[in-house]
């Protein structure tokens, strides 16, 4: 399981500082909101949040994973690209041209996302996934942190995960929204590869709440670990 805390949830008066307890904790990439306003009724940051943690990005070499909840996405790709993004993932629902801006976020050097919201069909995306280098499932609907996870996306992600194995995909499943300590084990039971999680890991002591979410994946692992050391 790759973990990507949401840096919407964390400090910003502190920004990088909190975002750096999150990859010493062993945060793999960091997950970058950014809302418009129109997509979604929420208006969060632009490329500066990005430029915000490249310093961090340099000393760690954290993966900055982009995700655009903004109308016509492809307005904007190499103004988040050249600020130093990784991963830009954009919404099925968002764009004019879905293809040529997958093509686009990929000539600009960096991995392309493709997502939907939670009422939208799966066979939305499905002509993507050979493309993609990440495929996410929005469990809520995109716009705000702290929402509940909404039930159904569990399916969701079972179905998404067949439909990449099934095509030869070598997308990564990533699920965002309402991602808990206490549920991540059901979501990675149904195929997810990647979890963002914003306020369960920034609403508290942030190395606490990811030794929580890996001990709830891979007990095990963590307890093999403690005796070795
Ligand atoms: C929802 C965002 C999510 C959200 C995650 O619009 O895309 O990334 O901030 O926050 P939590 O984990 O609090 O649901
Ligand atoms: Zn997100």
């Amino acid at each position: 399981m790759l973990l990507a805390p949401s840096i919407l949830s964390a400090d910003f008066a502190r920004l990088e500082e909190h975002a750096q307890e999150a990859v010493h904790a062993g945060a793999d990439w960091l997950h970058i909101d950014v809302m418009d306003g129109h997509f979604v009724p929420n208006l969060t940051f632009g490329p500066l949040a990005v430029v915000a943690l490249l310093p961090l990005k340099k000393r760690t070499q954290v993966i900055l994973d982009t995700h655009l909840m903004i109308e016509e996405p492809q307005r904007y790709l190499k103004q988040f690209a050249d600020a130093g993004s990784d991963i830009i993932s954009v919404h099925v629902e968002a764009c004019t041209d879905v293809g040529q801006t997958l093509r686009d976020i990929q000539a600009l050097g960096c991995k392309s996302g493709i997502t939907l919201n939670p009422d939208t069909p799966l066979s939305e995306i499905e002509p993507w996934l050979g493309e993609v280098d990440v495929a996410m499932i929005m469990s809520v609907f995109p716009g705000f942190s702290g929402q509940s996870f909404i039930p159904e996306s569990a399916h969701r992600i079972g179905e998404l995960r067949r439909m990449i194995n099934q095509s030869g995909s070598r997308a990564l499943l990533e699920v965002d929204g309402g991602i808990k300590s206490t549920n991540v084990r059901t979501i990675v039971d149904h195929g997810a590869d990647v979890i963002v999680a914003g306020s369960a890991i920034f609403g508290g002591i942030v190395s606490e709440r990811i030794l929580q979410f890996r001990n709830q994946v891979a007990p095990v692992a963590q307890q093999d670990r403690a005796t070795a050391s």
